[in-house]
């Protein structure tokens, strides 16, 4: 989430927040911000559009330095208020010029998205109403996606995500605009759903399956037809081969991230962080770990890249070689 408005204002935000790689092709990027007005978001979203494929709007973070500045979460209380924001923004990249025609531009060159990430309310009524208005009419939606976190502003993340909210929600709303999904996708063979949109995809995994997707209590899964997508955060920190159909991390994600990272250098301390996610357990069922804690303690103890590259270097080697036959 990037604040707007010191987006808007100040060019060491800009340069601190937004920062692309200038090789072509580069993947479709969203940028989201936080705001809570239109001239703003529109500003913002008007800077960044000729470097990105869309713009969102956070109406999720539960922070409470984001709420007290009606930020994130606290925009599910403002439903007229995220409206504006969308149509605002939509206007203005109309008027720079960008295809803002939803399905009719996904081709489009000059194509740019519009869309808005939520959480749920307490009473789901609100959540309803509150599409309702974002959403705006069918003919003309205000919006080309909405992405929905099942859990309310105060859920703790460690309490899995209300699937029957989800299912109403895109009962309700699947025809209408896509709806991606938000939390605890952990690894794409044990959703604890059903979806049409993983009928083509395979799975690799570096320990014994598990019996199909995660349904330990043999309940019927919850069925998610209208479901358009799904977006996962803390289990793609820990393995970024997710949606190539891995349950854990491989080695060669961690060696495409040392390769991307040797030609655009990331700050020494992030890199360690990603790298220690990566090697680390993750975040579904399978808990099988590229190194043990010992190793990670002394990957965290290297204090420069070529160290670094060394000691990943001679792991990996090692790897290798309890493959073959020497
Ligand atoms: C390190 C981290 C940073 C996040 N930053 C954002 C953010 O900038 N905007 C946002 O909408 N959600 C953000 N989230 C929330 C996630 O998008 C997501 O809704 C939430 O973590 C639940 O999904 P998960 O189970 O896949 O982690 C963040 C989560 C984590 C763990």
């Amino acid at each position: 989430m990037i604040l707007a408005k010191e987006f808007n204002r100040n060019r060491f935000a800009r340069d601190s927040d937004f920062t692309i790689s200038t090789s072509k092709p580069q993947p479709p990027t969203i940028v989201q911000f936080g705001a809570n007005d239109p001239q703003e978001l529109a500003r913002a979203s008007s800077l960044v559009a000729p470097f990105c494929s869309g713009v969102d709007l956070n109406c999720g973070c539960p922070q409470s330095w984001a709420c007290a500045e009606t930020l994130g979460a606290a925009l599910m209380e403002k439903r007229e208020l995220v409206r504006d924001m969308v149509v605002e923004t939509r206007a203005q990249l109309r008027r720079d010029g960008w295809a803002v025609g939803k399905e009719q531009d996904m081709d489009n060159p000059k194509g740019k998205s519009v869309s808005v990430k939520i959480r749920v309310h307490k009473d789901l009524r609100k959540t309803i109403d509150f599409i309702t208005t974002v959403l705006g009419p069918d003919q003309d939606r205000h919006i080309d996606w909405l992405t929905v976190h099942p859990r309310t502003r105060s859920t703790p993340s460690s309490t899995p995500i209300n699937l029957e909210a989800l299912e109403i929600l895109t009962s309700t709303f699947g025809d209408r605009v896509p709806i991606l999904l938000s939390g605890d996708v952990f690894a794409l063979n044990t959703l604890p759903f059903t979806s049409p949109l993983l009928a083509s995809t395979t799975f690799t995994t570096s320990s014994p399956p598990p019996p199909g997707p995660n349904n330990n209590n043999n309940n019927p899964l919850t069925a998610l037809p209208k479901l358009s997508g799904v977006m996962s955060a803390r289990a793609i920190l820990a393995n970024p081969a997710l949606y190539a159909g891995y349950d854990a991390c491989p080695w060669e994600a961690v060696s495409t991230f040392m390769n991307k990272a040797a030609r655009a250098p990331l700050p020494h301390k992030l890199m360690l962080h990603h790298l220690s996610e990566m090697c680390s357990p993750g975040m579904g069922p399978n808990k099988a770990a590229l190194l043990t804690k010992q190793e990670r303690a002394a990957m965290m103890a290297c204090t420069n890249m070529v160290d670094l590259i060394d000691f990943l270097d001679e792991k990996m080697g090692g790897i290798g070689r309890e493959g073959d036959d020497r």
